[in-house]
Protein backbone atom coordinates (compact mmCIF):
# COMPACT_ATOMS: atom_id res chain seq x y z
CA UNK A 1 0.00 0.00 0.00
CA UNK A 2 1.24 3.30 -0.93
CA UNK A 3 -1.01 5.53 0.10
CA UNK A 4 -3.12 5.91 3.19
CA UNK A 5 -6.17 8.41 4.64
CA UNK A 6 -5.15 10.89 7.15
CA UNK A 7 -7.83 12.72 8.66
CA UNK A 8 -6.78 16.95 10.06
CA UNK A 9 -9.35 18.82 11.79
CA UNK A 10 -7.81 22.02 11.80
CA UNK A 11 -8.66 25.13 14.00
CA UNK A 12 -12.03 25.99 12.48
CA UNK A 13 -13.19 22.45 12.80
CA UNK A 14 -13.11 21.60 9.21
CA UNK A 15 -12.24 17.93 8.83
CA UNK A 16 -9.59 17.53 5.95
CA UNK A 17 -9.16 14.20 4.55
CA UNK A 18 -5.78 13.76 3.29
CA UNK A 19 -4.24 11.44 0.81
CA UNK A 20 -0.82 10.75 2.46
CA UNK A 21 2.05 8.82 0.45
CA UNK A 22 4.31 6.08 2.71
CA UNK A 23 6.96 5.85 0.97
CA UNK A 24 8.30 9.20 1.00
CA UNK A 25 9.58 9.81 4.47
CA UNK A 26 7.02 12.34 5.72
CA UNK A 27 5.68 13.13 8.28
CA UNK A 28 2.30 14.73 9.51
CA UNK A 29 3.66 17.99 9.66
CA UNK A 30 4.88 17.82 6.23
CA UNK A 31 2.00 16.85 5.19
CA UNK A 32 -0.28 19.53 6.58
CA UNK A 33 2.54 22.11 5.00
CA UNK A 34 2.09 20.37 1.91
CA UNK A 35 -1.75 20.79 1.87
CA UNK A 36 -1.90 24.03 2.92
CA UNK A 37 -2.91 23.47 6.14
CA UNK A 38 -2.06 26.01 9.18
CA UNK A 39 0.77 24.61 10.33
CA UNK A 40 4.32 26.26 10.65
CA UNK A 41 6.85 23.55 11.42
CA UNK A 42 9.35 26.46 12.04
CA UNK A 43 11.77 24.31 13.34
CA UNK A 44 11.59 22.42 10.41
CA UNK A 45 10.55 19.05 12.25
CA UNK A 46 13.28 19.13 14.57
CA UNK A 47 11.05 18.95 17.70
CA UNK A 48 11.80 22.11 18.96
CA UNK A 49 9.14 24.41 18.55
CA UNK A 50 5.91 22.63 19.25
CA UNK A 51 4.07 24.76 16.56
CA UNK A 52 3.50 21.18 15.12
CA UNK A 53 1.69 20.35 17.70
CA UNK A 54 -1.69 18.23 17.04
CA UNK A 55 -4.06 15.73 19.44
CA UNK A 56 -4.55 12.60 18.70
CA UNK A 57 -8.51 11.96 18.16
CA UNK A 58 -8.77 8.54 17.16
CA UNK A 59 -7.62 4.89 19.20
CA UNK A 60 -4.07 4.45 16.61
CA UNK A 61 -1.38 3.29 18.22
CA UNK A 62 1.47 5.27 17.53
CA UNK A 63 4.97 4.56 19.01
CA UNK A 64 6.32 5.85 22.06
CA UNK A 65 7.29 9.45 22.45
CA UNK A 66 10.61 10.40 22.45
CA UNK A 67 12.22 12.47 25.25
CA UNK A 68 13.23 15.08 23.14
CA UNK A 69 9.37 15.28 22.10
CA UNK A 70 8.72 15.19 25.80
CA UNK A 71 10.75 18.31 26.46
CA UNK A 72 9.21 20.02 24.12
CA UNK A 73 5.73 19.29 24.76
CA UNK A 74 6.72 19.99 28.79
CA UNK A 75 7.56 23.79 27.43
CA UNK A 76 4.72 23.97 24.92
CA UNK A 77 1.01 25.45 25.41
CA UNK A 78 -2.50 24.44 24.99
CA UNK A 79 -0.84 20.40 25.78
CA UNK A 80 -3.32 18.00 26.45
CA UNK A 81 -3.12 14.18 27.27
CA UNK A 82 -3.65 13.11 23.79
CA UNK A 83 -0.98 16.21 22.62
CA UNK A 84 1.68 14.91 19.93
CA UNK A 85 4.12 16.70 17.90
CA UNK A 86 3.41 16.57 14.00
CA UNK A 87 6.66 16.07 12.83
CA UNK A 88 7.50 13.29 15.14
CA UNK A 89 4.36 11.18 13.55
CA UNK A 90 6.02 9.35 10.47
CA UNK A 91 3.28 8.53 8.09
CA UNK A 92 3.26 4.81 7.36
CA UNK A 93 0.52 2.19 6.86
CA UNK A 94 0.20 1.47 10.84
CA UNK A 95 -1.23 5.03 11.01
CA UNK A 96 -3.83 4.34 8.54
CA UNK A 97 -7.42 6.14 9.51
CA UNK A 98 -5.72 8.31 12.37
CA UNK A 99 -7.35 11.69 13.00
CA UNK A 100 -5.77 14.51 14.67
CA UNK A 101 -7.29 18.00 15.44
CA UNK A 102 -5.01 21.42 15.20
CA UNK A 103 -3.75 22.55 18.24
CA UNK A 104 -4.62 26.30 18.94
CA UNK A 105 -1.41 28.51 17.94
CA UNK A 106 0.67 30.04 20.73
S1 LIG B 1 7.99 21.21 13.52
FE1 LIG B 1 8.94 22.02 15.27
S2 LIG B 1 8.37 20.62 16.81
FE2 LIG B 1 7.46 19.84 15.04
Amino acid sequence: MADIKVTIIDREGLSHKLIAPTDMSMNIMELCKAYELPVLGECGGMAMCATCQCYLESDTELYEQSNDELDMLDQAFFVEENSRLGCQIQIEESIEGIVLRLAPEA
